[in-house]
């Protein structure tokens, strides 16, 4: 069957260009009503032009779909969300897409190369989705999508700021999966490679023509949808490959008492070792020192 968004408001933010428009312009030709997001800026960041998130609308409505562009800034999230109530009345699909980069080795990046890609990548998700949150609860209705990079979970050279704000949204969409919880809100998170211009500076055009935006698409529309049920989870998808990426940790050693350093030195291989290794879902499962402590899993409850 069909996966229908007829009725549901969806916010793609970043939708002018590459991953963006594509999920964009799946969401509306699947029936949703869409907010094609986007600053029209340079890939660097900053600029304002209409005319970028205009003309996805544009091709939106030409196949008789409904639209509307809006170029507010991720970091001025309230507006955009702002703009989707007033434009369709709800907000049901959150995606947090846009981004920029501004590569430097750690030694050469300035503070402003540093705060500007956590304001857009990490602040502006932040604010995006806290400002549709309120309205997710109300209607106990809610679908997430942060988009990470491989640059955040494995590290890359020269990507210190992007990666840090990256891999901050996979530890942001695992807490507001939690929290969300209750109210029928799920949040996912995406980590996806694309041709697009913003890796066409990095990758060579054949790589680029081959990995089609498109190929990372029905992996955001299968988790936002109305039957959907995965959360708090962490995808990484590509040129038609789709994965899911989960923690691993080694069954580790236990010490009764205090123990010194050459003593964790002698029994280091075995700390390190992933023979039997475990998969840890939540904080408290993944907390074993302190179950064999304590006699009990771990809860953080704030006092
Ligand atoms: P893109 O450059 O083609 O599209 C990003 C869009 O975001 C642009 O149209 C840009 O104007 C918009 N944008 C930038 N700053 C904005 C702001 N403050 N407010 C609103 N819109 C803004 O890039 P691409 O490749 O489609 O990337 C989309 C997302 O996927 C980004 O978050 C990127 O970091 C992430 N990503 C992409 C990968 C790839 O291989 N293409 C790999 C891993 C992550």
């Amino acid at each position: 069957m069909e996966l229908r968004f007829d009725g549901r408001c969806v916010i793609v933010t970043g939708a002018g260009n590459g991953l963006g428009r594509s999920h964009a312009l799946e969401f509306a030709r699947r029936g949703a009503q869409v907010v094609v997001n986007d600053l029209g800026g340079a890939t660097s960041g900053g600029g304002s032009d209409i005319s970028v998130a205009q003309q996805v609308v544009n091709e939106i409505k030409e196949a008789g779909g409904e639209a509307v562009a809006n170029v507010n800034s991720v970091e001025d999230g309230r507006q955009i969300i702002e703009c989707a109530m007033d434009s369709f009345g709800s907000v049901d699909v959150v995606v947090n897409n846009a981004g920029i980069l501004r590569d430097a080795s750690f030694g050469k990046m300035n503070d402003e190369d540093w705060d500007v890609l956590y304001r857009v990548h990490l602040l502006g998700s932040m604010r995006v989705t806290r400002a549709a949150w309120p309205h997710m609860r109300k209607s106990e209705y809610g679908r997430v999508i942060m988009t990470t990079s491989a640059a955040g979970l494995y590290g890359n050279f020269g990507q210190a700021n992007y990666s840090a704000a990256k891999m901050g949204l996979v530890g942001l969409g695992k807490t507001l999966a939690i929290e969300g919880a209750s109210k029928n809100i799920l949040v996912n998170i995406v980590c996806p490679t694309a041709g697009s211009r913003l890796t066409a500076s990095v990758m060579p055009k054949a790589v680029v023509d081959a990995l089609k935006p498109e190929y990372v698409t029905p992996t955001v529309i299968l988790l936002t949808h109305e039957g959907a049920s995965a959360t708090g989870r962490l995808f990484e998808v590509s040129g038609g490959w789709v994965s899911e990426t989960r923690w691993e940790q080694t069954q580790g050693v236990f010490f009764q008492d205090e123990f010194t350093a050459e003593e964790l030195s002698s029994r280091w291989a075995e700390a390190t070792s992933f023979e039997n290794s475990r998969h840890a879902t939540t904080l408290g499962e993944s907390k074993f020192g302190t179950k064999e402590r304590l006699g009990q899993e771990m809860v953080l409850v704030p006092q």
